[in-house]
């Protein structure tokens, strides 16, 4: 059975002290989770010892990272490896969310290599895609999205690809408020699941967690998560807030 998972981006906000509260907080209201029911929380890389250490004592909540440098070790001022990133026990490697495509130009070559040096640190990828709104206006949102996907990820092995979560989020949903219908997000993330059966067969498809992203809170999360291909979120702003964000993950266990 495939895993349905709700992942907080934290992006960039929270101080070491606002983020240990806000864990504290989840800690105290979380529902109970299981092998087929997870929480990743991703923030900012100075958090990251702080929140696994957290993370330890709280059943299937695992540690995720929202980035990673695209080449092993080197003379790369201000990055973060791949394997620092294992080693400081994250699980999860938020790979090609739209602000890192848009504001530091990661093209499809280099999210490539970042998803290699992901897998091949033992750790899971969360792969998003997506499409910008003059893209949907003209109705190319599928063949955009498919783009995305071969160029970013169909180079890998079948072992490898069950290793990654797609979160599929709209730009124009992102931080504005604006949700995709669930039908929407029903139809394109039955999109996704079809192009990667194309690829690498029916099995593999049905066991991939596919993720929808963009303005998901409490308001509209059951209704997203109720469609057949939507296994759950992948959550910024509504992250942020402890009550919020338990109440989106109530809303996947009982989708
Ligand atoms: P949002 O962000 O929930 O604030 O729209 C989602 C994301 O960018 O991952």
């Amino acid at each position: 059975m495939r895993k349905k998972i709700v992942a907080a981006n934290w992006k960039m906000n929270l101080n070491l002290i606002e983020g240990a509260d806000l864990i504290n907080e989840i800690y105290k209201g979380l529902p109970e989770l299981n092998e087929s029911n997870e929480v990743v929380i991703a923030p900012p890389f100075l958090h990251i010892p702080q929140t696994v250490t957290q993370l330890a004592n709280m059943e299937y909540v695992f540690p995720g990272a929202q980035n990673c440098h695209h080449e092993a070790a080197g003379a790369y001022t201000g990055e973060v490896s791949a394997s620092m990133l294992n080693n400081a026990e994250v699980k999860y490697v938020i790979i090609g969310h739209s602000e890192r495509r848009q504001y530091f130009g990661e093209d499809d070559a280099m999210l490539a290599k970042k998803t290699n040096q992901v897998l091949a640190n033992n750790m899971q990828v969360i792969f998003c895609c997506g499409e910008p709104l003059e893209v949907r206006e003209q109705g190319g949102q599928n063949d955009y999205v498919e783009a995305q996907l071969k160029a970013g990820l169909f180079h890998l092995s079948e072992a490898h690809i069950k290793n990654v979560v797609i979160a599929y989020e709209p730009i124009w949903a992102i931080g504005t408020g604006l949700t995709a219908s669930s039908a929407q997000a029903q139809t394109m993330h039955q999109h996704i699941r079809a192009v990667v059966a194309e690829q690498y067969g029916a099995a593999v498809a049905a066991e991939i967690t596919i993720l929808y992203g963009g303005s998901c809170k409490p308001g509209n999360a059951a209704e997203l998560f109720s469609c057949e291909d939507v296994d759950g979120g992948l959550i910024g702003g509504a992250a942020l807030n402890a009550d919020d964000f338990l109440a989106i993950v109530s809303a996947m266990i009982n989708s």
